[in-house]
């Protein structure tokens, strides 16, 4: 698939070591501080929002190590889910490959504890084969990922180099009355989208604060109408005592 390494300088720092751990134990490890998992919770809100409707085909954008697309294959037919860190595309292929994967998640100070993730543990090997794990860049999407009932970005368009690429996209990836759910805590940085590419997060020209809901809001208008809006809590394990508590606000939008 595509690869626009030279535009994604902030992307690469998913391919830092320890992250792939991370997120396997983000999307497979047990719940931490009674917060759901936060995949699970997604899917969950994302198809009680959708209601009854097409169910052919899903596509899951920065999938990372894929519990979100494993969900979504309960419900549809067929999911294509994209990344563009190589290392979180080849935990899950080995995953739906092997039907598991073993890795070690840091305790404290140089101490680790062993984790084991299985399609079998998950209730899913017959879905494996449903999906199609693949790197791709969310901002320069193949052709052929198109037709969709659903597409979910979860926690990707504050990592994107120029996220109004991917969302001008959308209406032509997306089926009419089909849905594009998106998650994010808006949490802009520079290191990986420039400053001009912010959708929110910042002040207009006259001083006016400018929220990301009203960015995507803008951005999206011309093909989409929002129709839910809530807030998803999620953490992420550092060590055994120490975690990232976020706030992530899913917005549900369907296409006209
Ligand atoms: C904050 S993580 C969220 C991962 C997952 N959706 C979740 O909710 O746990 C952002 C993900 O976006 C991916 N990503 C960043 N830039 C991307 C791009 N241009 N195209 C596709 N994926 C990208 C990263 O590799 C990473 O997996």
């Amino acid at each position: 698939m595509t690869s626009s390494a030279a535009q994604t300088p902030g992307a690469a720092l998913y391919e830092t070591s320890g992250l792939v751990e991370q997120y396997l134990e983000f999307h497979y490890g047990p719940e931490a501080l009674g917060v759901r998992n936060f995949p699970v919770a997604c899917v969950e809100t994302v198809m009680t929002a959708i209601g009854p409707g097409g169910r052919d085909r899903c596509l899951d954008v920065g999938c990372a190590v894929g519990r979100s697309a494993i969900e979504f294959a309960r419900q549809f037919s067929h999911v294509d889910a994209i990344d563009y860190s190589a290392g979180f595309i080849a935990a899950a292929v080995q995953l739906q490959v092997e039907g598991s994967v073993d890795f070690r998640v840091p305790t404290e100070g140089a101490l680790t504890v062993e984790r084991r993730v299985s399609l079998a543990d998950l209730d899913a090997t017959p879905l494996a084969s449903r999906i199609t794990f693949a790197t791709g860049d969310a901002c320069d999407l193949p052709a052929d990922l198109t037709d969709y009932d659903l597409v979910f970005a979860g926690n990707l368009i504050d990592r994107l180099y120029e996220p109004q690429l991917f969302l001008a996209a959308m209406a032509e990836r997306i089926r009419p009355g089909g849905w594009l759910a998106i998650t994010s805590p808006y949490t802009w940085l520079e290191e990986y989208t420039p400053r001009q590419h912010w959708l929110g997060g910042y002040t207009d020209a006259v001083g006016n604060p400018v929220t990301t809901l009203a960015g995507l809001t803008a951005a999206l208008a011309g093909s989409f109408s929002l129709q839910q809006r809530q807030d998803v809590p999620f953490i992420i394990r550092e060590t055994a005592r120490k975690h990232q508590h976020t706030m992530a606000e899913l917005t549900v939008w369907q296409r006209h």
